[in-house]
């Protein structure tokens, strides 16, 4: 057998101490898929008196994570500490420019800088794969960057943040507050070192960036994804949807928009209404999902668990044993410096169906008001339902809306709200069939 693959982890955290467990614990396995031993030579965390739960001695330590791309034992880093910038971005970084491969798991650092890192990749010939940073265990990466590689990606929808998917099951399933079930996740090692990057969408948005790379072949865009989260969604817009026929999913979409030169991409993060009866609709709790449309494959949906020390650590060796075994595609499906710029479509232009609850005093002329702004900005009502009847006290008015202009329904949205019977911000969902 080959020489051995010396890996170096950064981060001993959820993902990390199972990558590490894994590698120690299931050796031989490995070592035969990839053709040669692989094995953790160096780690660095935070604090060195931590029980990680795995066996560690024989293993290098060192205080200073950056250090593990000097050694000369370790032949690929693993990161997986987390972030945008410091010492995750220091570690990728200096690996890359070592000449060593990479695998993490860090979406947030790839979000903000992965163009720049797979030109460095490139540069050397080393591998920068990141499966683990999309959606978990589903091996929606390969799939993109391998499988579909002979098709045209018109769209892609996914369910890409676990904790969320998470809190909106349960909400919906038990009642339970929303503060409570965030904090379920976060015992599970489903959330964020910063969960607010989770419930505020930040987290999938950065994952859709990455998927938007690869599908539409452009430069890595952060900065162009319109981002919702769901804080705002209430147990009564729960109840309306299922009243409705729907399910509240927080969804990634990114879509070309456009023909031709003038095409740009459409990226969007926000909670969804879709109907029970599509397929995404039946993802629930911590699994995550990915739709593909595309020609000439058709539409087709992968699943799997999005997040924990599982699924997250099963993609980080399926990397580490590609590269111990040569096989190296670039990170975005293409030489980085092949990339286009991006180019990105404003939310105004997109066109769909919205649920709309408004809180209204219920008095005689409320619904000519609304009705009326409505109609001057060419909004056409599918339904409407009206609870309750108590004109001293706000009742809900739900719409549901046939496909009209956003730009339309945000400036419905704006009068309606300054109507003195509206006594509540309105709540917003947008309605994708999924
Ligand atoms: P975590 O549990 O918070 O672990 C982070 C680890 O990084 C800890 O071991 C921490 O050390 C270490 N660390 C922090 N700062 C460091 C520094 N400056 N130098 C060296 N080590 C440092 O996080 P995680 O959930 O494992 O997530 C790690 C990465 O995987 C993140 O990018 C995350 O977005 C991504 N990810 C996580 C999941 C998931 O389900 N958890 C899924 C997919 C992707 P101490 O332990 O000593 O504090
Ligand atoms: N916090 C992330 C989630 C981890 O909940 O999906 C997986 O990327």
């Amino acid at each position: 057998m080959s020489e051995v693959l010396g890996i170096g982890i950064a981060g001993l955290g959820t993902v990390g101490a199972e990558v590490a467990r894994l590698i120690t614990e299931r050796g031989d396995h490995l070592a035969e898929r990839a053709g040669r031993p692989i094995k953790v030579v160096a780690v660095s965390a935070r604090d060195r008196t931590k029980d990680r739960g795995v066996d560690l001695s024989g293993v290098a330590w060192e205080d200073d994570a950056v250090a593990l791309a000097a050694r000369d034992d370790v032949g690929l880093v693993c990161e997986v500490i987390g972030g945008s910038e410091g010492t995750a971005k220091e570690l990728v970084e200096a690996a890359l420019d070592a000449g060593k491969s990479v695998v993490t798991a860090n979406k947030a650092l790839l979000a903000h800088h992965g163009t720049d890192l797979a030109k460095r990749a490139e540069a050397k010939g080393v591998a920068l794969a990141y499966e683990a940073a999309v959606a978990g265990g589903i091996p929606i990466i390969r799939a993109l960057r391998d499988g579909f590689v002979a098709d045209r990606v018109r769209r892609v929808t996914g369910i890409l943040n676990g904790t969320c998917n998470f809190i909106l099951t349960v909400m919906r399933e038990t009642g339970r507050a929303f503060d409570d079930v965030l904090a379920e996740a976060q015992e599970l090692g489903y959330a964020e070192a910063d969960p607010s990057f989770d419930v505020d969408g930040v987290d999938a948005a950065h994952k859709l960036a990455l998927l938007t790379a690869l599908c539409f072949g452009r430069e890595v865009d952060f900065n162009s994804v319109h981002i919702e989260g769901i804080r705002r969604i209430s147990p009564v817009d729960i109840s309306f949807a299922t009243e409705l026929g729907y399910k509240i999913k927080l969804l990634g979409v990114a879509e070309i928009d456009g023909e031709g030169e003038q095409a740009g991409v459409s990226q969007r993060v926000h909670p969804c209404m879709v109907p029970i009866s599509a397929p995404i609709a039946g993802v629930e709790d911590v699994f995550n999902a990915v739709t593909v449309e595309a020609d000439p494959v058709g539409s087709g949906m992968l699943q799997g668990r999005g997040a924990g020390a599982g699924p997250t650590a099963s993609a980080v060796l399926g990397d580490i044993v590609d590269i111990a075994t040569g096989r190296m595609a670039p990170a975005f499906g293409r030489p980085a410096v092949s990339l286009a710029p991006a180019k990105a479509a404003p939310l105004s232009a997109h066109v769909g169906s919205f649920y709309i609850r408004l809180m209204v005093i219920d008095k005689p002329g409320v619904l000519a008001d609304i009705t009326g702004i409505l109609r001057d900005e060419h909004v056409s009502m599918e339904s409407m339902i009206q609870r309750g009847r108590d004109p001293m006290e706000m009742v809900p008015l739900v719409l549901v809306t046939h496909e009209v202009a956003e730009s339309s329904m945000q400036a419905a949205l704006a009068k309606i709200s300054a109507l003195d019977v509206v006594v509540e911000e309105p709540a917003m969902i947008r309605i994708v069939e999924g």
